[in-house]
């Protein structure tokens, strides 16, 4: 049985690059984000390189639904990657802004759902198994909207500054535990399948490939 890498908003940049990464170095890869078919054409692309890939719907703006995904895998989970963002894209795929006129409280909470809320919820769920353990990692896509937030992406700068503060407050006590978390703040643009991507994968392997010894709970990619 291949040790597995649970990626939960798995898309053709960080997500997948990170997956590859994970696969490459013998874990099978769990692919979750809410599109069936992108999620199928991903996982194919592993596996026609000979890598092990398995895919999830899910939709993680629901807590719930992401802890249950995390608690189904149990025992054979060793690396969660929390990788999954709100933001929005218009036609062209570009990335939409949302001038502080627009961003109301409803918009922020539902963002704060996928941004924060269910990456502890996943915490949560792949806690009692890793505890069990005393092993484990848990990796979280940070953003530098966490440390420089911007006005037009406000649910996003709030989301990274909370996922950064997650790792960073979890970091002590889950290292006593035998658990590694940790973040890459990734502080430039990242294209899909680009160099940059893999470059980000490969900070999300060193973090787990550190020895207990040396951990730390923060690399920064600019
Ligand atoms: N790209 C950048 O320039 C950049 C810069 C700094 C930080 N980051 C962070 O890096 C992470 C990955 O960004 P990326 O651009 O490279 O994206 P990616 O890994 O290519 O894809 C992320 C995937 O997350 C999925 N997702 C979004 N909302 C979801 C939800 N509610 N439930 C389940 N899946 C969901 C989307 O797939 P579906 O639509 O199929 O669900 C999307 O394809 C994000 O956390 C982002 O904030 C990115």
């Amino acid at each position: 049985m291949l040790k597995t890498f649970l990626t939960i908003g798995a898309g053709p940049g960080i997500g997948f690059a990170t997956a590859r990464q994970f696969a490459k170095e013998g874990y099978h890869v769990a692919l979750a984000s809410r599109n069936p078919v992108r999620l199928r054409k991903l996982a194919e692309r592993l596996e026609a390189e000979g890598l092990s890939a398995s895919v999830i719907q899910l939709d993680a703006s629901d807590p719930q639904a992401v802890g249950r995904v995390v608690a189904d895998i149990g025992h054979d989970l060793e690396v969660l990657h929390y990788n999954a963002a709100a933001f929005h894209f218009d036609e062209h795929g570009d990335v939409v802004t949302r001038p502080l006129e627009l961003e109301t409280i409803q918009s922020l909470s539902s963002g704060i759902q996928t941004n924060v809320s269910s990456a502890l919820a996943a915490i949560h769920a792949c806690l009692p198994a890793m505890k069990a353990k005393s092993a484990g990692t848990i990796l979280l896509t940070g953003g530098g909207f966490g440390v420089s937030p911007v006005a037009d992406f406000l649910t996003l700068s709030v989301g990274k500054a909370g996922i950064r503060a997650i790792a960073l407050a979890l970091f002590e006590p889950l290292k006593q535990q035998g658990i590694h978390i940790g973040t890459v703040t990734v502080s430039r643009g990242i294209s899909p399948n680009s160099k940059q991507a893999e470059e980000v994968a490969i900070e999300f392997w060193a973090l787990h490939a550190q020895q207990p010894d040396y951990w730390t709970v923060e690399r920064v990619y600019t």
